[in-house]
């Protein structure tokens, strides 16, 4: 009734290309090989299951401390139905996961940590194949990280957005609505059972954020370079169809291992360029830069910062979501999502490339159609002629900074102002609420120490709370400079990711406060206006505060971490 032998007796004779996975099982004469089939075996499988068939690894940043992405292990029930249908064998494998609001001191401390996870676990298995569940912050970028150096064929799954949070008859963006509030709720504004019950309709099902913050943001890059199914990016969580994909993305796989469609083949330079021209026009997370740097590292392609720039002034701003826009995640997918937006801007895409798809961008989105035209814009009549994102230079930032010029205030775009200095983040909660703090809305508040090595880790920090004060005014924005990333859901006139970062003598660690900064904009200037002379007289004196980590992971990624202009990867992980 069993079949008693594995290989030589009654087995089809696989006559395709020897499968990678062969190598851990496919012979009778290693003793090893034996042994991992009796442990495949060890869980039931029959032995036909998975001799000769393209082992497909289902890697899974489903976590209950990742709130974002704790639908995904219903998520992989879909991809291994559609990996069974297609021929294949799916085996499902847990990796770290980022919560990115649950993990101190931030997520982005392990973005790396998570990304090795991925790729040696990619590497060491029997895996012919690997499908990619993701969602929240740093999962995408860190399996795409992973995937990038493994380069076994791979095809992302995103977990999908929340529902749109709503609060009365108000709907409510993660984050971006969130702060908003907050800021009326510490003013006094909103009472705290309307607070309560502004937590409750915040977030109202599984999936990740819901605006076009970091998650959404690069799921749809992920998309953008080929590497999901056409539309596969913003369906949200709850959404059937958001399983009808994973499982068609689950068949998919089988055919990529069969046609050896690894990332190497997608990802390329020109699929970079077309994430980057994506980014602007959906008005993306200034975290994508860092991120796309990073991903593109590991594929020994380097991505300079002013690249970015120069494809943001020629790229228009047309997917009108928050925090940028007026609309929401679920609103994107209802006006067509990502595939609208690229047949828009396919003039400005390399529209040859292949895809996961194993067809070509401009043969994905051929049949894509805009449903509601107030949601995603036209390149006519766009919501800002440039792209989301920019990139700025000068004396503060020799190796630049980012701008989310479609988040910012526009009068705050060319501004000249004193500067009030936190020297780290503890000094700045100190004082932010503060009654007599001396700041006025022509004030630039400037924090140091925010940075890759600084914080360590590259915290969400650069969006500094308004101070009370000029809150209780009704100022709602004025300059903020640091070498901290934002969340992509944030907003606000912030200057991020100063490079070199203060903590190893970058010019910003020598602001002090009354100096005067010029912040401007159009033509991406960022300068402290002080003489040469004393600048360098500043850097000269600087001495470096004593390292955060003494051991373990964290003195790892003090001692190998690159700066924000390189993608914040370890040094060691880019490609020999
Ligand atoms: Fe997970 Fe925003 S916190 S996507």
């Amino acid at each position: 009734m069993f079949p008693a032998c594995f290989i030589l007796v009654g087995m089809p004779e696989n006559k395709e290309k020897k499968l990678r996975s062969q190598e851990w099982w496919g012979s009778n004469d290693d003793y090893y090989n034996f042994a991992r089939r009796a442990w495949m075996r060890s869980e039931g499988f029959a032995p036909d299951a998975f001799h000769g068939k393209p082992v497909i690894g289902i890697c899974n940043s489903w976590s209950e401390l990742n709130n974002c992405n704790a639908h995904l292990r219903t998520v992989a029930e879909a991809v291994k139905r559609g990996v069974w249908t297609a021929g294949g064998f799916p085996l499902e494998f847990p990796t770290i996961s980022l919560g990115e609001l649950v993990i101190k001191p931030t997520a982005m401390l392990y973005r790396n940590l998570m990304a090795m996870d991925v790729e040696e676990m990619i590497r060491a298995n029997p895996l012919d194949g690997v499908v990619l569940l993701c969602g929240c912050d740093k999962t995408t970028p860190a399996q795409l990280m992973g995937a990038a150096s493994a380069d076994l064929p791979a095809i992302v799954v995103p977990g999908g957005p929340m529902l749109s949070g709503q609060w009365k008859d108000r709907r409510l963006g993660s984050g971006t609505d969130g702060r908003k509030l907050f800021d009326l709720f510490r003013t006094g504004k909103l009472s705290e059972e309307q607070w309560c019950e502004i937590e409750g309709g915040m977030s109202r099902s599984a999936g990740h954020c819901t605006v076009m913050g970091t998650a959404s943001t690069m799921t749809n890059l992920a998309e953008a370079l080929g590497m999901t199914l056409t539309g596969s990016a913003s369906i949200p969580a709850p959404d059937s169809r958001r399983l009808t994909s994973a499982e068609m993305s689950g068949r998919r796989i089988v055919e990529m291992v069969r046609e050896d469609l690894k990332p190497s083949r997608i990802m390329t330079r020109e699929a970079f360029e077309n994430a980057i021209t994506v980014d602007m026009a959906i008005g993306g997370s200034t975290n994508a830069v860092v991120h796309l740097i990073a991903i593109a590292g590991r594929l020994g392609i380097k991505l300079e910062l002013d690249e970015f720039d120069v494809i943001s002034r020629r790229t228009p701003y047309i997917a009108n979501i928050k925090p940028s826009g007026e609309y929401l995640m679920e609103d994107f997918f209802y006006a067509g999502g990502l595939p609208v937006v690229m047949k828009e801007i396919l003039h400005l895409l390399h529209r040859d490339l292949i895809t996961v798809t194993g067809k070509t961008i401009a043969e994905n989105v051929a049949s894509a159609e805009c449903h509601l035209p107030e949601v995603i814009r036209t390149v006519a009549a766009p919501l800002h002629p440039e792209g989301g994102t920019v990139v700025l230079r000068g004396n503060l930032a020799p190796d630049g900074a980012v701008f989310k010029q479609t988040a910012a205030s526009p009068h705050l775009l060319k501004h000249r102002g004193p500067a009030y200095v936190f020297e780290d983040i503890e000094q700045m909660k100190a004082e932010i609420n503060r009654d007599d703090l001396p700041v006025t809305k022509d004030t630039v508040l400037v924090m140091k120490n925010c940075g890759p090595k600084g914080a360590p880790g590259f915290p969400e920090w650069g969006q500094i709370p308004m101070p009370k004060v000029l809150l209780n005014q009704g100022i709602n924005d004025m300059v903020r400079i640091s070498d901290a990333r934002m969340s992509g859901t944030s907003f606000g006139t912030v200057v991020l990711h100063t490079a070199p970062e203060s903590a190893i003598g970058g010019p910003l660690a020598v602001v002090r406060t009354g100096d005067e900064i010029e912040l401007d904009v159009p033509n991406r200037r960022v300068e402290l206006c002080i003489s040469e002379a004393e600048l360098k007289e500043r850097l000269e004196a600087f001495r470096p505060p004593a390292p955060k980590y003494n051991r373990g992971y964290g003195r790892m990624f003090l001692e190998h971490v690159t700066q924000a202009n390189e993608g914040c990867d370890f040094d060691f992980l880019r490609p020999v």
